[in-house]
Order: C-alpha cells, then structure tokens, then sequence
C-alpha cells in the first residue's frame, strides 16, 4: 500500500516584493521538502486588501511571486501553486471560521496590533479578521506543517486553538497543524534598524534587502549595514543585534557555523565581513533573479500553472468544506 504523505502548506502577501527575510523564513524551506510531503503554496493576494493596494501593482506582483516560487525551486509538478482568491472555498471557509473565533483572541493578534498602529485611518474589520482565514487557508488541506518565519507563530498557534474548538463540537473535522519554522533565519532583522524585523513594509529602502534587486544595490545595502564599535565578529544578539543579524544570514546563506564564522573574520574588522555576507547574498540571488526573469516572459506558462494549481487545490479545499457545512447544519446544495 502507498504511504500516505503528510501535507505543507503557506502563503505569503504580494504586497510588496519578495524580501530576502520571506526568503530564508519560509520560501528556503518550502523547496526543500517537495519529496517529503504533499504540498501547497500560495499568493495570499486576499489577505493583502486588508490594507490598500494600488490594482495594477497587485495584479503585477501576484504573477511575479509565483514565477519567483518557481525560480526559488518549486516544481509546478511537485508543488500545488496557487492564487488564493481563484479558491472561493477559502472565503467562504473564512466566514464559517470567523463565527468560531473570540473577540478576545483577535484582539491579543500583535500583528493586528502593529498594523493598526501603522494604518490608524483604516482599521477595517478583514485586518481584525484576518487570522481566520489565514486558519481557513491552513484548515482547508487538513495541513501537518505550516513553514513560516517566527513572526507568523501566533497566527499558527491561534489556528490550531480554532481547530480545537471546532473539532471538540464536531468531531475530527480539521487536523491541527504545526508551524514550522527553521533553526537559522527565522527572524531576519533590518539592516539599518537590526532592532526591527526586515519588512517589505518598511520605510527606510535600505533595511530591506529584496530578492529580485539588482546585485549592486544588494552589495551596497550590506556594506552600509549598521554594526557596532567593538570591530569584533561575534555573536550576541542582545549587545550587538547589527552583527548577529548578519551572522545569521551568513550562516543561513552559507550553512556555515556561528563559531566557522568568527573564526573566518577573526581580527579583521567588519568591511571583509559585510562584503562577505552581502556577496554570500547576491550569488544566492542572482539564479532566482534570472529564471524569475525568464519566466515572467511566458506569461501563457504562468496561467497554465496557477490555473492548474486553482483547480487541484480547489477540489482538496471543497472536500473539506463540504464536510463543515454538513457538520454546521447548512442543508447541502
Ligand atoms: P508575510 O507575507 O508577511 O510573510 C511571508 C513569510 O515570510 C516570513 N517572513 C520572515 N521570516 C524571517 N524574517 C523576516 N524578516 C520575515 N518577514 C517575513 C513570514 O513569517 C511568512 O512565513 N499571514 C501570512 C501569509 C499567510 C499564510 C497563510 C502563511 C496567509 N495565509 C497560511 C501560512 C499559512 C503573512 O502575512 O506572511
């Protein structure tokens, strides 16, 4: 008899281009695990309306996501790729999931708290939502693992409590997922305010470093990368939070050890270092940034592939779905 795999899934916002902390967060992991389990990944493009988006730019990003998927490794072959709002059953899933959850819950979201601090003039109920249905997302394909960066945790965490509740009601409906977040690069801070977490949201261009951007101005953000006066290549997150934040990234680009590393840099200042690290980046990119290009020019093979990945992930989801309206009392179409 076959052995039944376990199932990966997460998603991420085009609300702004792929950043090199979604990268080592999440997308790294995603591609290394094809074999291991059934997996399925998406463009989170409904999650992104919580806060407003410019049209053209959204529709330009979501296609540019999924070729950069690709070119991070995902075989549209092993890998269900998929545009979330091509999946109806994720909203409708979303509303029925939105009955099960407590005020008090969403209210402890600190995503929900950041980002209604940083859009006060539009604080709309999706944003406060929001975390069902990133559960519906997840709850839908009955998910084992759920592969995404330390920022993500209290939304995964939040999801299984909502699968608790609503199988303590019905019985098994939904398998309780884990999150599953890497040993390096979990948490990839700003360059410039290594205090903050590297968001594609942020306001300075130069704490970010993006994916697809040209080598140079990768090179340069890391040579102006802020560090600290000890001129000493340790790691030390707390007193020294500019070199440690590139010490994981060195280590994570590279696979090399904190003690490998400082041994490399031992007496040498930080320039060597922060070329190292930045170069350790560019080389990273520079075959995603070129297939990611490529593939953006067969605009006909995109469509192929999400409306493939629509297709498959929507007959998954509607199985699931079934099953709540049947279990919530709806009389079946
Ligand atoms: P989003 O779009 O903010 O981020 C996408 C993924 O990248 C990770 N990440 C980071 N990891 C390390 N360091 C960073 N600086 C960094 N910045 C981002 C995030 O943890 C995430 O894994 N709500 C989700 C999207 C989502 C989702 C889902 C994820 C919607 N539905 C279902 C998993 C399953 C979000 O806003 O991620």
């Amino acid at each position: 008899m076959m052995e039944q795999k376990g199932v990966m899934l997460s998603g991420i916002q085009p609300s702004g281009e792929l950043t090199l902390g979604s990268y080592l967060g999440a997308i790294k992991n995603w591609a290394e695990r094809a074999d291991q389990f059934d997996c399925y990944y998406f463009m989170a493009d409904m999650h992104t309306i919580t806060v407003r988006q410019n049209p053209a730019d959204l529709r330009r990003r979501t296609v540019s996501q999924l070729a950069a998927y690709i070119a991070c490794g995902l075989d549209p072959e092993r890998n269900t790729l998929f545009i979330q709002s091509h999946v109806p059953a994720h909203a409708q899933l979303g509303w029925i999931l939105d009955c099960y959850t407590m005020f008090g819950e969403l209210s402890r979201m600190t995503q929900f708290k950041s980002k209604s601090a940083a859009h006060a003039e539009n604080i709309n109920a999706g944003l406060f939502t929001y975390p069902c249905l990133m559960a519906a997302d997840i709850l839908l394909y009955q998910a084992d693992y759920v592969p995404v960066g330390e920022d993500q945790k209290q939304h995964c965490e939040l999801t299984r409590d909502i699968a608790e509740r609503f199988n303590a009601i019905y019985g098994p409906v939904f398998k309780v997922p884990e999150p599953y977040i890497p040993k390096m690069g979990a948490r990839v801070m700003s360059l410039t305010s290594p205090e903050n977490k590297m968001s594609k949201s942020d306001q300075d261009p130069n704490g970010c470093v993006y994916l697809l951007e040209d080598p140079a101005v990768i090179a340069k953000k890391f040579k102006r990368a802020v560090t600290d006066s000890e001129a000493c290549v340790r790691f030390d997150p707390v007193n020294k939070p500019g070199i440690s934040n590139l010490m994981q990234i060195y280590a994570a680009t590279t696979g090399r050890s904190f003690e490998a590393i400082e041994a490399e840099f031992a007496g040498q200042g930080y320039g060597a270092f922060k070329t190292a690290v930045g170069d350790s980046v560019v080389e990273m990119c520079r075959p995603i940034r070129e297939e990611t290009e490529r593939l953006l020019k067969d605009k006909g093979y995109l469509e192929s592939v999400y409306r493939a990945g629509a297709e498959k992930a929507g007959r998954i989801a509607n199985k699931t779905l079934r099953k709540v309206y049947k279990k919530v009392g709806f009389v079946a179409p």
